[in-house]
């Protein structure tokens, strides 16, 4: 089947108790056992529940992975990927993650052992010399929060499988439509689903994507051990959400590539990151590893005044942390999303204080351009 068509149905079969085209929200915490040790398959909800059963199916599919789990938060999957790892374990990650992830990794989880390097994994020879004798997991985020900087997945796969390495990838920003990991040797895919993969904006959610039995073995267990699993009215939702994922995205991609052209040659704007603009450094590896350029990009109004002028006369599209909803969404990176990053990393790795992020929606086109060209006028 194709993916539009996996997106509807995989795990989304009619109710085989009523004939319900759409299955009911379970929302209940127990199950009764029909007498001692037996159930019907479920006995718990934090262990599981028919809803979180059904959108791990989904997104598994999708992904193209053996097995999925989901969590309350883009940010709980994550967590669950590191503690597959053990005390004086390694890992390089992107250097423009999220900055959640940065947060987690050098503020939470170094207090537990684990080693972690920031590393421009654009650049191949840059990971290879990264890599020490406990290194065991590359963790990637492609396009990179907020900069959309592209790491080569298969190139990363080929390094790592030299030294037996587990390869993570963020999928949040482009989604299984635009960019399938897997398909390029990633061990595992992790999601923020509280963006495209629920895509209105109403739900928080985190999926873990796995392709070896073991590790989909362990994060199970991390997953009920935590309590981290996704509640049922939050699973039902981001299943409905993923319904629609194949015509968002295309709506999503065409808008994103209007927008980014349109900026581009906007004399008010310094620059634009967008891995579909042939100026992008990696625009060869964008094009090769994905299915589009998606719909999220950075631009530089080149000093935070000039962006606090654009952010404060916008009128359609929304001044807010998040991305990848139906409605377009602007941040300002160094002051929102990536706050918890000291000022010289943020520098670093080019995150400048008039660098703003666009989520573009798919609202009309011209509605969009119009309500960011009467913005541009303040700048
Ligand atoms: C690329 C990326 N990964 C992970 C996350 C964390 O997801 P959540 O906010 O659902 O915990 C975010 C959040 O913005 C993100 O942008």
């Amino acid at each position: 089947m194709g993916f539009a068509t996996n997106a509807i149905h995989v795990g989304q079969e009619p109710d085989p108790a009523t004939g319900a085209i759409v299955a009911p929200i379970y929302q209940t915490s127990t199950y009764v056992n029909e007498e001692l040790g037996k159930n019907k398959g479920y006995d718990y909800a934090r262990t599981s529940h028919p809803n979180r059963k059904a959108l791990e199916r989904t997104v598994a599919k999708l992904e193209g992975g053996h097995s999925a789990y989901v969590f309350t938060s883009g940010m709980a999957g994550i967590d669950a990927v590191f503690r597959l790892l053990r005390p004086g374990d390694h890992v390089v990650l992107s250097e423009a993650v999220y900055g959640g992830v940065f947060r987690l990794s050098t503020q939470l989880l170094v207090h537990f052992g684990l080693e972690f390097s920031f590393v421009d994994t654009s650049m191949v020879e840059a990971v290879r010399m990264s890599l020490r004798p406990n290194t065991k997991m590359l963790y990637l985020e492609t396009p990179a929060n907020p900069t959309m900087s592209v790491t080569d997945i298969a190139a990363m796969c080929k390094v790592a499988g030299e030294r037996n390495i587990t390869v993570a990838v963020d999928n949040t920003f482009l989604s299984p439509y635009l960019q399938r990991p897997i398909e390029l040797g990633a061990h595992i895919v992790v999601h923020s689903m509280t963006k495209y993969l629920n895509g209105h904006s109403d739900a928080t959610g985190g999926a873990v994507v796995l392709t070896r039995p073991e590790d989909a073995e362990k994060i199970y267990f991390i997953q009920r051990s935590a309590g981290s699993g996704l509640a049922p009215m939050d699973c039902f939702l981001v299943s409905r959400g993923i319904k629609t994922l194949a015509v968002r995205m295309l709506q999503h991609n065409a808008n994103g590539i209007t927008v980014a052209r349109h900026l581009d040659a906007h004399p008010k704007v310094r620059k634009v990151y967008y891995p579909g603009l042939p100026s992008h450094p990696q625009h060869e590896v964008a094009r090769r590893q994905q299915k589009g350029p998606g719909a999220m990009l950075s631009f530089d109004l080149g000093s935070v005044d000039a962006a606090r002028r654009f952010l404060n006369h916008l009128q359609l599209c929304s001044l807010a942390e998040s991305l990848g909803g139906v409605e377009t969404l602007v941040s300002l990176p160094a002051l929102m999303t990536h706050a918890s990053m000291p000022p010289e990393v943020r520098e670093r790795v080019g995150i400048t204080e008039g660098l703003v992020r666009l989520s573009v929606g798919i609202e009309d086109m011209e509605d969009i351009i119009a309500d960011l060209d009467q913005a541009l006028l303040h700048v």
